[in-house]
């Protein structure tokens, strides 16, 4: 199909990858960003919203206030059947509240997730990702790196940030690994969030007691300040563990494959101990795989002329992140994955105000374990073929399932 036909058809979204080339996007997102900034796909309800492609657009839409989160008006293109089953039961959360609302809980994770505080983590992030290194040595070979590493370190840095006491951690990570790992039933799963959400709203009231200098004490003092209630204090610790957990996890691994898939690129790494030289590598890795894969989804509340279109009031906006993080007219040479250059402002956090409030935490913990893996292990290889690897092609976030390494 050509790019103008590709665009009158409206493809179905979320689109299938190239299996032979798996970190770009879809080729049929390809070849509608090719042709347009802004176009039409059809998703699961049979609805044709807005898909943005471009970068500058995307930029654009993501930062106006004219574009709403409110997964509740008419016109939201909805993730699934699921969702809008769910529609009634679903809290209010950071990621989908507009306007004041928004800003009064995001204010308080932000101030809670502050870059001294992730700055102060950091040894504790080398410390947690050469214990699980040092494990991952002893053990046999082949390891699967998914879950001797990128699962692990996550989920025990969450419960760092937010101070859950170390005698709960084997109950908190076994169940965030169920709630948000993303491989159990959706009965499972939610039973897993419920038992997690009630352990959070629990500590934050203990918190309010015994105070710490962590996430879920910050969110206590709010409470007792009655900013908000012990409830939407727990469920602020929950929408960190669930944005935070499978998409750094994922971002471990994937970034592995990647790298091992480019040998002259692991190189680098493997022969710096520079930070600078870790950090636009790992800058470049976040735009070269930008994960999220089922698109930021908005609606318009107003009229929106943007690159020669008009989004009409009570359309759905899905904003693809991947294939603006790839847009020719903003990266010098997107398809290539080259850790020394610095490509420019990449969104992979997205941008405005629903942009990742982890994306320090997420920056630290990446950076980490990319300057640490190789240089401790250099001769890291993967125990099975590159066509035998498993994909995550339907989750949210784009990973893989497992990753059995040797060396
Ligand atoms: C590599 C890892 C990560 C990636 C790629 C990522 C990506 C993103 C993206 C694209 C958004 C914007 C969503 C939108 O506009 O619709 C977002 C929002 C968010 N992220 Fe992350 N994230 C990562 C790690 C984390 C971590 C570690 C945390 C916290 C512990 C976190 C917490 C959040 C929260 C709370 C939001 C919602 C903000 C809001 O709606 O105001 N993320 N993330």
């Amino acid at each position: 199909m050509t790019a103008p036909d590709v665009r009158a058809a409206a493809p179905d979204y979320p689109a299938k990858r190239d299996a032979a080339c798996p970190f770009a996007p879809p080729p049929v997102l390809r070849a509608l960003a090719e042709e347009a900034p802004l176009s039409r796909v059809t998703i699961w309800d049979g609805s044709t919203p807005w898909l943005v492609t471009g970068h500058e657009s995307q930029r654009a839409l993501l930062g106006d206030e004219r574009v709403s989160v409110d997964e509740h008006r008419a016109g939201f293109p909805l993730f699934s059947q699921a969702m809008r089953d769910t529609l009634e039961h679903r809290p209010a959360m950071v990621f989908n509240l507009d306007g004041a609302e928004h800003r009064r809980l995001r204010k308080i994770l932000t101030r809670a997730f502050t870059a001294k505080r992730v700055q102060a983590l950091r040894p504790a992030i080398q410390r947690i990702t050469d214990e699980l290194i040092d494990a991952m040595l002893a053990g046999p070979k082949p390891a699967d790196l998914v879950t001797s590493l990128a699962v692990p370190l996550p989920s025990l840095m969450i419960c760092e940030l937010l101070g859950v006491p170390y005698e709960d951690r084997d109950f908190f990570q076994e169940r965030s690994a169920v709630g948000v790992g993303g491989t159990a039933s959706a009965e499972e799963s939610g039973a897993s969030m419920q038992a997690l959400t009630e352990y959070l709203i629990g500590l934050v009231r203990s918190k309010k007691e015994t105070p710490g200098d962590d996430v879920l004490s910050d969110i206590a003092e709010r409470v007792t300040a009655g900013e908000l209630s012990e409830v939407e204090g727990g469920l602020l610790g929950l929408q960190a563990l669930v944005a935070g957990h499978e998409t750094s996890a994922n971002m471990i691994a994937l970034g592995t494959v990647a790298l091992l898939r480019h040998p002259e690129q692991l190189a680098l790494l493997r022969d710096t101990d520079d930070p600078a030289v870790v950090a636009t590598a790992t800058e470049e890795l976040l735009r070269y795989l930008t994960i999220p894969q089922v698109g930021q989804r908005r609606i318009a509340t107003a009229d929106i002329e943007i690159a020669g279109e008009v989004i009409r009031e009570g359309e759905g906006i899905i904003i693809d992140l991947p294939t603006g993080n790839r847009d020719p007219d903003v990266f010098d040479a997107p398809e290539a994955l080259d850790l020394r250059s610095p490509q420019g402002r990449h969104q992979a956090f997205g941008f405005g105000p629903h942009q990742c409030v982890g994306q320090q935490l997420a920056r630290a913990e990446l950076q980490i374990v990319y300057g640490t893996l190789f240089r401790r292990i250099p001769t890291l290889t993967p125990a099975v073929e590159f066509d035998e690897i498993e994909f995550k092609h339907d989750a949210l976030a784009f990973g893989v399932h497992a990753l059995p390494v040797t060396w």
